[in-house]
This record gives C-alpha cells, sequence and structure tokens, in this order.
C-alpha cells in the first residue's frame, strides 16, 4: 500500500490550482487546522491557505461534535474570503461537498453522494465531513475524509455508520494525492460562485442521498417528514402535516429513514 508520508512538497508538485494550496501549512499533530487557518485569516493569509494535519487532537465537526482525526485521514483547511452576500454563504458547504465527492471519485473510484446539508456519503455510510466556520471577513472550510481507517479506527458517531476509503476499496490511498486532488477540486468548483449557482445546485440535488426520503430531524426542533426540495439557498425543504418546514445548515441533524 503506497499511501505515502503527507508533505507539502509533495502536495505542491501535484497541484493544479492558482491559489488554493499554494500557500500551504502540513503539521505532524494540530488540535483543529480549523483553528490555525483562522490565525493565519487573522494575521492577514491569503484566500487558499490552506492547513492540512496528520492528526487533530481536538478535531471539531458540525452541531458541536468531535471529529475523530487519528493518521490516516485527510484533515484539511482552506481559507475563503468569499466576496458573496453572507445569505449565500451556505454555498461554500456545497461547493467544498461537491469538490470532496469529485476527489475521493478521482482518486479512490468510489462512487460518492451528500447527505444534507454536506456529509460525503457512500451508500448510508458517512466518508467525509465538511465544518464551514465564517467571520464577517472570511471563512474557514474544514474537511475531513476518512482515509486509510481501519473500522477499529472508527467507531460510529451516534445513530451514523461510518466508513473510510480504506474499508470500501480495500485498500489504502496516496493521502498527498487525495489532498491535492481535495484543494483542486475546492478551488474548480469555488470559483463557480457565483455566476454557476444554478448548475452547483442542480448537481447537489443530484448527489443527494436524502431528497425524496422520509427523514427525521432533530436540534432545534424535533420532527419526521418528506424532504421534498433544496432551495436555491441550499436550504432543505421538508414537507410535515404542519407544512412546509425551511431547514438551514448548522441548524438540525438529520437521519433517512429505512
Ligand atoms: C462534520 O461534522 O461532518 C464535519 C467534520 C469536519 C472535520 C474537519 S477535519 C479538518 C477541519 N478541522 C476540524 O477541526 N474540523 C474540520
Amino acid at each position: 500500500m503506497a499511501t505515502g508520508d503527507l508533505s507539502a512538497e509533495r502536495i505542491s508538485s501535484l497541484l493544479r490550482t492558482e491559489r488554493f494550496g499554494r500557500a500551504l501549512h502540513v503539521y505532524d499533530s494540530v488540535v483543529s487546522t480549523n483553528d490555525l487557518a483562522r490565525q493565519l485569516a487573522d494575521e492577514g493569509a491569503a484566500e487558499g491557505t490552506a492547513v492540512i494535519a496528520k492528526e487533530q487532537a481536538a478535531g471539531r465537526g458540525r452541531g458541536g461534535r468531535a471529529w475523530l482525526s487519528p493518521p490516516g485521514g485527510l484533515w484539511l483547511s482552506v481559507l475563503l474570503r468569499p466576496t458573496l452576500p453572507v445569505e449565500e454563504w451556505p454555498l461554500l458547504g456545497v461547493v467544498l461537498a461537491l469538490a470532496s465527492c469529485r476527489a475521493v471519485e478521482t482518486v479512490a473510484g468510489l462512487r460518492t453522494g451528500v447527505k444534507w446539508p454536506n456529509d460525503v456519503m457512500v451508500g448510508p455510510r458517512k466518508l467525509g465531513g465538511i465544518l464551514v466556520e465564517a467571520t464577517p471577513a472570511f471563512a474557514i472550510g474544514g474537511i475531513g475524509l476518512n482515509a486509510n481507517l481501519t473500522d477499529a479506527a472508527l467507531p460510529d458517531p451516534v445513530g451514523i455508520l461510518a466508513t473510510s476509503i480504506q474499508m470500501e476499496t480495500g485498500r489504502g490511498i496516496d493521502l498527498n494525492v487525495l489532498a491535492a486532488a481535495v484543494l483542486s477540486s475546492s478551488e474548480e468548483y469555488y470559483r463557480r460562485l457565483p455566476a454557476e449557482k444554478a448548475s452547483l445546485l442542480a448537481e447537489f440535488r443530484d448527489r443527494s442521498v436524502v431528497l425524496g426520503r422520509r427523514v427525521h430531524i432533530t436540534g432545534s426542533a424535533s420532527f419526521d417528514g418528506l424532504a421534498e426540495a433544496i432551495d436555491e439557498s441550499g436550504a432543505l425543504l421538508v414537507r410535515t402535516p404542519a407544512g412546509l418546514q425551511v431547514l438551514r445548515a448548522g441548524e438540525v441533524s438529520i437521519r433517512v429513514a429505512e
């Protein structure tokens, strides 16, 4: 298994980007790559600056959950300075989820889907996730992909089955190649905002593993319904006996009924 050791030099040699990953910081161990990227952003770092760590001591997931980040995964954050109106910033999660799907498909040959708002799925199992943390001036796009992790390294988060590239394909991949692919596809998808918003959302809907399914929602409210549509802001519309509920990323957790 030629999984390679993560190195900034090797990733840079594979990059086909203008800005994403051109400033690249690779660490052995950090608390959270999102924290370091945020620090760099505060110091004035350029858009596309990326931070990657071999492991995170306290990786963060959505909804305040912990994100298990042992060696063997890709734990990456990229600094974004969007010029989009702030109400469209949820689309950042959309583009990073699509970019992550594309990268996993290219590098590992796996067919991936998106569980709203931006979990990267292989069938019913979660292979990765996106955490976008925003300030008024910038956003940090955190991407976590379970790559060379075994079952034992991946306890399932409550109610969700986890998987990895290795578990799905039976072999590991070179993390440098995956990192370069994620940065390249992220730049490509990000550049399509705002002009190609409609086609990005069309791809997001096509990849959805939630649309047309019955879902159970928890969080600020708890209810069941039918995931009917994803609107032009990226919000999920769920039909319930009480009417149509509009769900925005960050507010809720969602479980798809069997
Ligand atoms: C989720 O809950 O699905 C989102 C997980 C996001 C994890 C990534 S790993 C790199 C970055 N740093 C973090 O602490 N979290 C994100």
